[in-house]
């Protein structure tokens, strides 16, 4: 079994890609596991290059300090050669129609002229990831299954017959926490690009930015605290984060407080306990960027050495070489 799975420096890291992935990859992997901070899909919308740098950097060192092994990251754009010339051969597979049916382009991108090809693209370089490192499994939120089930698509209709060019991955969602939500608006997920950032609890905030936002979330006017998605999606929102951080369902989380006030300092005190060794670690991290250096120059290698074999296969199979 072969995990890998990536996140974009679009941002700082926040709870939801820690709760719905990042503390995941760091669990009950392999030697071949590979995880890696996709800067290249940060390029889709406008961005700044020294910000995109030093993010990459912030984010590489939150993925160590999560757990996750120095053995298996590596910077996207260091295997850039390898990653675009088997992009094309699935730009060469996919449906223009396919791609943009995607929602995240539909929500960030159709209908705008300016918006940028790579952002129409997106999945397929990430199918492209995927499909060079011949992954088993993907570990991600909710979000980028869909994206996961292309890169499945484009590796069956690739394969065409010819023999297992490509594994045919799957995506792995986890029970809890596979879409957190923003605290000051359960109706969007939390995510990097958030305008109002009230709502997103970043990795590195400093407990007390912790304990401020949850004290100001959201929930209703119900006073009851049950386990309703549907009904009350904020107040569910802070059970599923605690139940994803003590361990047990958000039903059983409900438990622990009888008040919103209650319930949203249990929350807060769990996730601070929680994110304390990450935040202390990457700021450790960051203070060593020579280490940083030698962790992301032994991954690329490693990387690209691992993808070549694939890669060749499938120039050759597309008739290149
Ligand atoms: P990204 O950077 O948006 O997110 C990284 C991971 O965090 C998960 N996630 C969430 N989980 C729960 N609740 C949320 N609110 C939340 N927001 C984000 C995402 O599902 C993801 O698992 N395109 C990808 C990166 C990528 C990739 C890949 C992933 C590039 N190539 C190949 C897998 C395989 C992305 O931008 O993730």
């Amino acid at each position: 079994m072969t995990r890998l799975s990536g996140i974009t420096p679009s941002g700082h890291v926040h709870l939801g890609n820690h709760l719905g992935a990042l503390r995941r990859w760091a669990t009950g992997g392999g030697p071949e596991d590979l995880y890696f901070i996709s800067d290249l899909h940060a390029m889709t919308l406008p961005y700044r290059p020294e910000r995109l740098r030093a993010l990459t950097r912030e984010n590489l060192a939150v993925l160590l300090a999560s757990g996750i092994t120095a053995d298996s990251v590596f910077v996207q754009s260091d295997l850039a050669g390898e990653l675009g010339a088997l992009n094309w051969v699935l730009e060469c597979t996919c449906g223009f129609g396919e791609a943009a049916r995607m929602i995240q382009f539909k929500e960030k991108g159709a209908g705008q002229d300016s918006a940028r090809l790579g952002l129409l693209t997106y999945p397929v370089l990430m199918a492209a990831d995927i499909l060079l490192q011949g992954a088993t499994e993907v570990p991600v939120g909710v979000d980028q299954n869909q994206h996961v089930e292309l890169a499945r698509t484009l590796a069956r209709r690739f394969n065409g017959g010819r023999g297992e060019v490509f594994v045919v991955p799957r995506a792995v969602v986890p029970k809890t926490a596979a879409s957190v939500r923003d605290l000051s608006d359960p109706a969007r997920k939390m995510a990097k690009s958030a305008q109002q950032q009230a709502g997103v609890v970043f990795v590195l905030d400093e407990p007390d930015v912790v304990r401020r936002k949850f004290r100001r979330a959201v929930t209703d006017d119900r006073a009851s605290v049950r386990y309703d998605p549907d009904e009350q999606p904020a107040v569910a929102n802070l059970l599923e984060i605690l139940a994803a951080c003590t361990g047990g369902s958000p039903y059983a989380a409900t438990s622990a407080a009888s008040t919103y006030a209650q319930l949203k300092d249990t929350v807060a005190e769990a996730v601070v306990e929680l994110l304390r060794p990450v935040r202390e670690g990457a700021r450790e991290l960051l203070d060593d960027p020579a280490e940083l250096d030698r962790v992301r120059e032994k991954g690329a290698a490693r990387a690209a050495e691992r993808a070549r074999p694939r890669l060749d296969a499938a120039m050759r199979v597309a008739g290149l070489r």
